[in-house]
């Protein structure tokens, strides 16, 4: 089983992915945590370049290849060998966010970031996918905060420096995206106390496994 956590910036994904890391567990499932960019050796380094704040002179087409190869070398070497284990793999972030960044976001073509996601993937798509939605302004506002505690709002601000303007278009992508992919993709609203949202995604994920 392959389930992906997607969304705009501060919607809570890493504290929800640990709760629904300890509720497969407590089914007796072995459970996998990883994200994107970042979940391989050299998709570490990659995740230093693609969110500093000094590249703020990356190209969409450039960033575009850095996350696919991060992707391309996460699913070989860590999440292929993973599910084949018989793990859980909770991925935090995945192809759809080239598709909503790159695409809705930076305005390149979707129909082509979907080729190119196939090529990266390599068979690989989720089982399910959930998004988590909230209005950007709270959101931004909790991920500057954090970055900020924990010492990296250089190292990890780049996307978070973007106009909120920016941040409206990736949340509406995400919705539309979410539409048009209704069978594997689920949105859940992030507004709320920690527990509210995880019974949010507790349903969705029950409602999955009971198809
Ligand atoms: P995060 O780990 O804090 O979520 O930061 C990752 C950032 O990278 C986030 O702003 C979204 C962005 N991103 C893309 O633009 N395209 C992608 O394919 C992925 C995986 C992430």
């Amino acid at each position: 089983m392959f389930i992906t956590f997607e969304g705009i910036e501060g919607t809570g994904k890493s504290t929800q992915i640990t709760r629904v890391k300890e509720y497969f567990e407590a089914q007796g499932k072995e459970v996998f945590l990883t994200l994107e960019p970042g979940g391989s050796r050299v998709g570490q380094e990659l995740r230093k370049m693609l969110l500093h704040v000094d590249n703020s002179d990356l190209t969409p087409i450039t960033e575009l290849f850095l996350y696919l190869a991060d992707r391309a070398q996460h699913i070989a070497q860590v999440i292929r060998p993973a599910l084949d284990a018989g793990k859980v793999v909770l991925c935090d972030r995945f192809a759809d966010s080239t598709i909503v960044y790159q695409g809705y976001g930076r305005g390149l073509d979707t129909t082509v970031l979907r080729q190119l996601n196939e090529v990266a993937v390599d068979g690989m798509w989720p089982d399910l996918t959930i998004v988590l939605d909230i209005n950007p302004e709270i959101g931004l506002k909790r991920a500057m905060l954090r970055n900020l505690e924990d010492g990296k709002a250089k190292e990890e601000g780049r996307f978070e420096a973007e106009h909120i303007s920016f941040h409206n278009r990736i949340r509406e992508g995400y919705l539309t995206w979410a539409a048009i992919n209704r069978d594997r993709i689920s949105v859940a609203n992030a507004d709320g106390t920690p527990e509210e949202v995880f019974e949010r995604i507790q349903t969705i994920i029950d409602g999955h496994l009971d198809r």
